[in-house]
């Protein structure tokens, strides 16, 4: 019987380039999907530029480029480096696209009208310099345990510690360097501690939708309580604008995943593909999500639950995978300790 199967790797960020640790993922899909194409089974290999968010924005402005024009400049060299790699994607694509925001704004409509989605106030800092809300990225400020200097808002390299960054010490914004405030706001809610979501989840985090010992973190995950999701940003923000809602974009994260769905239909409407024998709830297709395990909880919660309440078929499985690491650590961007895949390929041969 010849199977249908759609296959993706996680998204990689339009705010960096592609290293060696991405390599791991883009390589052993690629090999599980040609070895799918020799069995003669139908399989479709999709992926994407992830473009929103705010590290995005920012770092378009200090370039002194458009957000469009640096996502189409780092595409470009995505592109030329998964294809020095012979990464063989049947669609390489970009969230930010009319397909992407189409599902978007198809899913967050179908869960509000599960009743799935809340608004609630909550307050956060601001940058009055920059006159924007600040993620906990873009906080730093003294670490309230050890007072080590110029730390993060969310955690302490120094001694480690996690906090919440109003408890910083002397914080200021990574943006301008001005003392944030503490303003309020209204934000959009996805609605992951209706029972509903738990209800579904318990049953959908075992084999072989996840591998056993995914299964027995996300377990931990659940049984401490699902919290709701906050899924929206404030203007400014780079991201598709939520429907009904002005100044309020989804958040990155809300539709990264569905940047599978946009790549998959632009293929689709390039091929003649019926999207609905792959997406709808009564599929007969497989979908296979390949991981790395930092981003488990969007994969195998966030986005089965989305899928389930919106009318959609959920992933047949999500392939996690660890970390390439150098001295122990996760090889990445932030710390540094990376080698890019084009410097690779100016030395030795990706084969
Ligand atoms: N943009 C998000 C994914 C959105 S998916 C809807 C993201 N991007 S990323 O560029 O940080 O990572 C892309 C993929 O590469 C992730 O699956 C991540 O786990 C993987 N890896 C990044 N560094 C890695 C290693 N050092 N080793 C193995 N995989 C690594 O997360
Ligand atoms: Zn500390």
């Amino acid at each position: 019987m010849t199977r249908k199967i759609l296959v993706t790797s996680a998204l990689p960020y339009a705010n960096g380039s592609i290293h060696l640790g991405h390599l791991v993922e883009y390589i052993q899909t690629d090999i599980w999907v040609r070895f799918q194409k020799m069995r003669g089974h139908e399989c479709f290999y999709c992926c994407a530029d992830d473009t929103h968010g705010t590290p995005i924005m920012l770092r378009a402005e200090k370039e002194g480029v458009t957000p469009e024009q640096l996502i189409d400049r780092v595409w470009h060299e995505h592109k030329r480096d998964f294809d020095g790699f012979h990464v063989d994607f049947d669609n390489y694509y970009s969230t930010n696209t009319p397909e992407t925001r189409h599902y978007a704004d198809t899913i967050y409509t179908r869960l509000k009208d599960a009743g799935l989605i809340e608004v609630r106030a909550i307050e956060q800092f601001y940058d009055p310099e920059k006159q924007m809300f600040l993620p906990d990225r873009f906080i730093k400020g003294e670490c309230p345990k050890c007072h080590a200097k110029d730390q993060y808002g969310d955690n302490c390299e120094a001694c480690g510690a996690t906090y919440q960054p109003t408890e910083l010490i002397d914080p200021y914004s990574a943006v301008s360097g001005a003392k944030p405030v503490r303003k309020t706001s209204d934000h959009y809610f996805f609605k992951l501690s209706d029972p509903r979501c738990a209800d579904f989840l318990k049953d959908w985090i075992v084999p072989p939708q996840v591998q056993a010992e995914a299964g027995n973190k996300l377990g931990e995950w659940l049984s401490g309580g699902l919290s709701d999701w906050d899924i929206s940003r404030d203007a400014p923000y780079f991201g598709f604008e939520i429907p009904g809602a002005p100044g309020k974009y989804y958040y990155v994260w809300l539709d990264a995943p569905i940047g599978y769905m946009g790549s998959f239909r632009n293929l689709c409407d390039r091929k003649g593909l019926n999207f609905d024998d792959y997406w709808a709830p009564d599929s007969q297709a497989e979908v296979y999500h390949f991981i790395g395990k930092d981003i488990l909880y969007f994969h195998a919660l966030f986005w089965p639950a989305e899928l389930h309440h919106a009318g959609f078929r959920t992933p047949s499985g999500v392939f996690c995978h660890g970390f390439l690491t150098v001295n122990g650590s996760k090889m990445s961007k932030s710390r540094g300790t990376f080698i890019t895949a084009e410097s690779y390929l100016k030395h030795l041969n990706p084969e």
